[in-house]
């Protein structure tokens, strides 16, 4: 069939409008755990500090035989499984990260692992709104009619990037991965009920993993900059209230976008990085405990990795069921920050 210009030009309005469904979750973490109590060891910091400010009990932390790319291999071919796919099967990998094994993209080092040949896959920074960030980019091509089936893929080893004398930040950090598959679905059954995306890079310095800068001489009076980061800095205290102010505003605002109430919300899970930020967000909405989603204490902040984490526990044991309300919410460097209203789907019977 050959269609004419203006066919051609009406062409998105004369598709059947389409949404997608989150359908299957994985994920993996490093078996090695770090508690306070072990952390306490190298740092001048104790388990009472560190459970009352953040929530944390221990962190997972990767060993010699983990990388960014087994760990997020893992949790991908976790969901697959889930999901009952193949991974010829897939159209798209997208990775969060902020700590790739290569900066060039650490995503199709993944695709090659899982055998997922048809797929284009790419990485994305936005450190802990990645993930989010990701799940609503992908949401974009499949809505948009040219990928049905994704894999979103949220994973970091900040250990590689912790200043681990550094008792402000490196209690708070831990490895792991998450993923999640999505795919088509006519527009009524759609998992993405509504979205926002925000960064404000006047606050950028308020927490960061910059390069390190170092200069060495190349040619005549040019030198050259040595490639390399330094460790992560951040503000705590900007960050935390950077937190507790934007995160309910964008939870009000999806809320209004969705026309729903916050009791309407089956969950709540938010990016986990504080259980005072997790527990300040909640009564805000006057969300019960019971519904908001923390494995704060096992695995602490995992950056991109936390959300899709959280969510696989959930699922696997059985809180989180097909139809149920979640919403979501990622911020961080960058800063960046975000949020979304999710229904979740489930595998195929
Ligand atoms: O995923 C990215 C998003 N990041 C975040 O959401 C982090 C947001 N910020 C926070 O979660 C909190 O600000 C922290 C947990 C990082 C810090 O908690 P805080 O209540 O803001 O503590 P603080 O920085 O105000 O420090 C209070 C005291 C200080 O001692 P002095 O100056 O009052 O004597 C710190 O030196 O606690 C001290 N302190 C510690 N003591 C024992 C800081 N870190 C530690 C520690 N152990 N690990």
């Amino acid at each position: 069939m050959v269609l004419s210009a203006t066919e051609l030009t009406n062409l998105p309005q004369l598709l059947p409008p389409r949404g997608m469904e989150l359908v299957a979750c994985g994920s993996c973490l490093p078996q090695s755990v770090v508690s306070n109590a072990l952390l306490s060891s190298r740092v001048d910091t104790n388990d009472d500090w560190i459970r009352d400010r953040t929530g944390i009990g221990s962190r997972r932390i990767a060993s010699e035989a983990d990388s960014l790319t087994s760990l997020a291999s893992d949790a991908a071919q976790a969901a697959l499984d889930l999901a009952g796919w193949r991974a010829e099967d897939l159209d798209l990998i997208l990775l969060a990260t902020s700590s790739p094994d290569d900066l060039f993209g650490t995503a199709p080092r993944i695709q090659a692992v899982l055998g997922a040949d048809r797929a284009v896959a790419f990485d994305l920074t936005a450190a802990c709104s990645g993930f989010l960030f990701a799940l609503i980019t992908a949401a974009q091509f499949i809505r948009g009619g040219s990928m049905d089936k994704v894999l979103v893929i949220g994973a970091d080893l900040l250990s590689r990037w912790v200043d681990w004398d550094d008792r402000r930040t490196c209690v708070l950090f831990g490895d792991g991965a998450g993923a999640v598959a999505l795919q088509a679905c006519p527009a009524e059954q759609d998992g993405l009920v509504a979205f926002r995306m925000r960064s404000d890079g006047q606050r950028n310095s308020c927490l960061t993993l910059a390069r390190s800068g170092a200069r060495l001489p190349l040619v005549g009076d040019l030198s050259r900059e040595v490639g390399g980061f330094g460790t992560i800095a951040m503000n705590g205290q900007e960050v935390y209230k950077f937190a507790v102010r934007e995160v309910p505003l964008v939870l009000a605002d999806l809320l209004e976008q969705a026309g729903l109430g916050a009791e309407q919300l089956d969950w709540l899970l938010l990016h986990q990085a504080n259980q005072r930020i997790l527990d300040a967000v909640a009564d805000r909405f006057a969300v019960p405990r019971e519904r908001v989603l923390t494995n704060l204490a096992a695995y602490g902040n995992t950056s991109a990795a936390t959300i899709p984490l959280m969510l696989d526990e959930a699922v696997r044991d059985g809180r989180i069921r097909p139809g149920h309300l979640i919403a979501s919410s990622g911020f961080g460097a960058g800063l960046s920050w975000g949020g979304a209203l999710l229904r979740w789907s489930g595998p195929p019977p």
